[in-house]
Order: structure tokens, then sequence, then C-alpha cells
């Protein structure tokens, strides 16, 4: 794989566990630059003990986007530059699409999509003069295929997805790259302290998204994905002179993106003389 071996300047949201904290790890012991957001910063105390010339860590709340502007700036002046945002902050909701309430709902959109694409503004205009950037949103195996009782959180990758698929090119010609992320089960919080419980629990859906939620339960600790791992890859495709945009982290995840392509196909082929001939006869 050919590699761009110059180092790089990266903010990476929600560092303070999990596929955040290890991909800040991971880019710092190769040598760049981080610019790390926690909304409790003392939780990358770690990360600044560790790497205080080449990390500087700062308090963010997506669910304030007021901030943005002011802590992109802050890590414009204190490394001089910014070649690399990772969007990695992000919790889920579980539970059926009618037992969520409006500002569940509100609130998971606020903080996996408005926060995201509000970052995504702000460093734009830098990137722009520089000529140069890498946007990585940190997607999930739920915008490969979704799962009852994960309606608004795959839909806040969903809208993720098809907003980078755009944002690809239209910034691709100005030489900024964008590459989604999308991870299968890892071992991090996620199912833990990030995972939030709809209000209600009908008995209808005991064995559609009820039975999913007990079987995420079940998983929390057990996750097959190394985040550790995970945070090489990311550095590998941002390093990558031709990075993906789709980067399908971990074994279940790809089992499950070559399932769904070949589904899609069946369907599409299944339904392809209903479908295709709707088109105005050319006369
Ligand atoms: N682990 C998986 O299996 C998996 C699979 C697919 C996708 N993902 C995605 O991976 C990303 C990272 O999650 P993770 O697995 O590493 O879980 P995690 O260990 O729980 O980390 C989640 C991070 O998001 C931050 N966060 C949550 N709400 C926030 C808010 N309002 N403002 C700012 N930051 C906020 C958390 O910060 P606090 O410390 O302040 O709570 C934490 O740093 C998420 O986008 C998640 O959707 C994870």
């Amino acid at each position: 794989m050919e590699t761009q071996q110059d180092s790089r300047t990266w903010l990476i949201t929600g560092c303070s566990t999990g596929l955040g904290h290890a991909l800040a790890r991971v880019v710092l012991a190769a040598g760049d630059r981080v610019f790390a957001t926690a909304r409790n910063g003392a939780a990358l105390a770690d990360l600044v003990a560790e790497y205080p010339d080449r990390c500087v860590a700062a308090e963010l709340d997506l669910t304030e986007p007021g901030r943005i502007p002011e802590v992109v700036a802050e890590a414009v002046r204190r490394f001089g530059r910014l070649d690399v945002l990772v969007n990695n902050a992000g919790y889920g909701v579980v539970g059926a699409l009618e037992e969520i309430s409006v500002e569940q709902m509100t609130r998971n959109f606020q903080v996996n999509f408005f926060g995201a694409i509000a970052l995504i503004q702000a460093v734009l205009p830098g990137m722009r003069s520089q000529g140069s950037g890498h946007v990585v949103n940190i997607s999930a195996a739920a915008a490969i295929a979704n799962y009852p009782g994960f309606s608004v959180y795959g839909a806040t990758k969903w809208a993720l997805e098809g907003a980078s698929e755009s944002l690809a090119q239209e910034v691709g010609p100005l030489g900024i790259r964008v590459t989604l992320v999308e991870p299968g089960p890892f071992r991090t919080d996620f199912i833990g302290r990030s995972l939030e419980r709809a209000a209600g629990a009908l008995e209808a859906y005991a064995g559609t998204s009820g039975k999913f939620a007990k079987l995420l339960q079940g998983m929390q600790g057990r996750q097959p994905g190394d985040p550790e791992k995970a945070g090489r890859a990311v550095l590998a495709a941002v390093r990558s002179a031709n990075p993906p945009l789709r980067l399908v982290l971990g074994k279940y995840a790809h089992d499950k993106r070559r399932r769904q392509l070949a589904a899609l196909e069946t369907e599409l082929a299944g339904w392809q003389e209903v479908g295709q001939p709707t088109e105005f006869t050319a006369r």
C-alpha cells in the first residue's frame, strides 16, 4: 500500500474512553500531534502527561455546538494547522421506535450528526486554504444494515453516511479526503455507559428490539473488536495515498457488509421487472 509519511495534526472527539482514546494513543505513538476533546477534560490527563509536547486536551460537549468554533480555533492556535478531523464522539439509544421520546431522538442526532457536521463546517475553511485535509467520521455496523431496536441510533449514522458521501465529492477536488469508518462490536464503553434505554418497554416488542437490547447487554466485555487495532487501521487509512470512502472494521462487520451487498443484489434483481420499466417510453 502506498503511504504518505509526513506528520499530521489531528482533532479527535470523544477521547475519554474506547475508540477515541485508543486512536489518540496510536496516533501519538506514531509521532503525530493530537488535539483531543472529551466532555470531562480530566479523562485526557494520561494522554497529555505521556505526550506533553504533542497532545493538547480540551473540553467539548456536542450538545453545546456553540463552543465548536472556539475549540477548532484553539486547536489551530496551538498547533498551527489541522490535517485530520475524527468525529468519533457518539452514543446509542436502544428501544423500539415507538418507545423512543422526541427528546432522546433530538439529543442523539445533536451529538452523533449535527455536532459532527458543525465540526466539519468549522475545519473546512482551514483545510480548503491548505489544499489538504482528511475528515474521518465514525459510523457503525448499524449503517451497513440496521437492527430492530437501533432505529434512531442507526438513523444518526445513516445520516452521517449520506452527508459524507456527498461531502467527499464536494471536497475531493479541493484536496480533502473523507472516510467513513464502520466498526462492528468493539470492546469499549459503548454498550455500558454510552447506551441509553428508551423510556418504555412495550411487551409487543419483546421479541424484536427487546431481544436485541438483551443481546447487546450480553455482549458487554466480550466484544471481539480491539480498539487499539481499530486505531491502527484508521491511522493506516489516513496515511494512505489512496484512502477509502468506507473502512469496515472487524470480521463481523466485513461478513455483514458482504451479506448486505448480496441481499441488495438479490432484491434488486427480483423486483427489476416491476421497478425498471417505469420511465417514459422513448419516441
Ligand atoms: N464500540 C462499538 O462497538 C462501536 C460500534 C460501532 C460504532 N461505534 C461508534 O464509535 C464511537 C466511539 O464509541 P466507543 O465505542 O468508543 O464508546 P465509548 O467508549 O463509550 O466512547 C464514546 C465517546 O463519546 C463521547 N460522548 C458521548 N456523548 C457525548 C457528548 N454529548 N459530547 C461529547 N462527547 C460525547 C463520550 O464522552 P464521555 O466520556 O464524556 O461520555 C466518549 O468519549 C461512537 O460514535 C459509536 O457510535 C462503536
